[in-house]
């Protein structure tokens, strides 16, 4: 199925479209033939990020916790023609301790995470209904999403509520040709959440030894998985979340992984003992 023109015909809105993985999966998607229309909410980073892809792509800057602007971006997007598919990319996080975070911390990764994610699939979803449009979402949670985690509370609780929203809606309207399916990635480091999430570098490395694989992803596996999440030869996936993380989130899970860190030679120490 992957044809160059596998995503021809298709045009594609990838919110938080130009930097990071965001701009990763769009790179890929207008390299299978897609067309592209990029939010973001700065402008400039917008219009460099669209320089640097393949032909012409509509930018549209948008704060989407603004719920009356994300209307307006939708407006604009229409106007110039429909879209065949969405991408929540978009998203806000940092790490802290919980007791220390504010409302307006909460509210500022809530408002993008879960509320901008619903202002901006409730908008497509109504136009495509209204046109009788097939529709296609695609959301970025994390492994996260299902397990919670400490230190990014808003974000979980945010990420478990897009993943219960695409469930919700893949159901809703899948009869009515919208189907719904998120990717759920481990560790992607990118300039913006490496700052925010792991501020020591040390960290990196904690996290990038944990992982089974011992590495970290690659923007262009995320990419590449995403492709094939929104192709047409995909279009029975509906209310899937796929995991991409190095088997990250299983390594946590498994009650006798931690016996990962003895050796080769602890074991035929263990063993010796056993027989002697
Ligand atoms: C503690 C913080 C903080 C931090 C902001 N706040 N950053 N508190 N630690 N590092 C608090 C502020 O003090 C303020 O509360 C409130 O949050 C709002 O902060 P602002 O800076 O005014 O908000 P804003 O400019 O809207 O910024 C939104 C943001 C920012 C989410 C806080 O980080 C952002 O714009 N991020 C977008 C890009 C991003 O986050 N990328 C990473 C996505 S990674 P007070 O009370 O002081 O006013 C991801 C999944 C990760 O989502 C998966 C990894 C494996």
């Amino acid at each position: 199925m992957f044809q160059p023109n596998l995503l021809e015909g298709q045009r594609i809105l990838v919110t938080g479209g130009g930097s990071g993985l965001g701009f990763a999966m769009a790179s890929a998607f207008a390299n299978f033939g897609a067309s592209l229309c990029l939010m973001g909410r700065r402008q400039q980073k917008l219009e460099e990020a669209a320089a640097q892809l393949p032909g012409s792509v509509q930018i549209v800057s948008c704060d989407i916790r603004d719920a009356e602007a994300v209307e307006k971006a939708l407006e604009q997007i229409w106007r110039e023609s429909p879209l065949d598919i969405l991408v929540n990319n978009a998203a806000g996080n940092f790490a802290a301790p919980s007791e220390s975070l504010s409302h307006r911390a909460v509210d500022a990764v809530l408002g993008t995470v879960l509320h901008g994610t619903a202002y901006i699939t409730l908008g497509c979803g109504r136009r495509w209904l209204a046109e009788g449009r097939p529709g296609n979402v695609l959301s970025i949670v994390t492994t996260y999403a299902s397990t919670g985690s400490g230190w990014v509370l808003p974000s979980a609780m945010g990420k478990a509520g897009v993943v219960a929203m695409t469930r919700s809606l893949a159901v809703e309207w899948g009869g009515r040709g919208i189907r719904l399916n998120a990717i759920a990635p481990g560790p992607f480091p990118t300039e913006g959440a490496t700052e925010r999430l792991a501020p020591d570098p040390r960290l990196l490395e904690v996290m990038r030894k944990q992982n089974p694989l011992q590495r970290f992803g690659d923007p262009a596996e995320l990419a590449n998985l995403a492709v094939f999440m929104v192709a047409p030869q995909n279009s029975y996936m509906n209310g899937e979340v796929v995991t991409l993380d190095g088997g990250e989130w299983l390594q946590g899970a498994g009650e006798f992984n931690f016996l990962r860190a003895l050796s080769l030679e602890d074991w035929q120490r263990a063993a010796s003992a056993r027989k002697a």
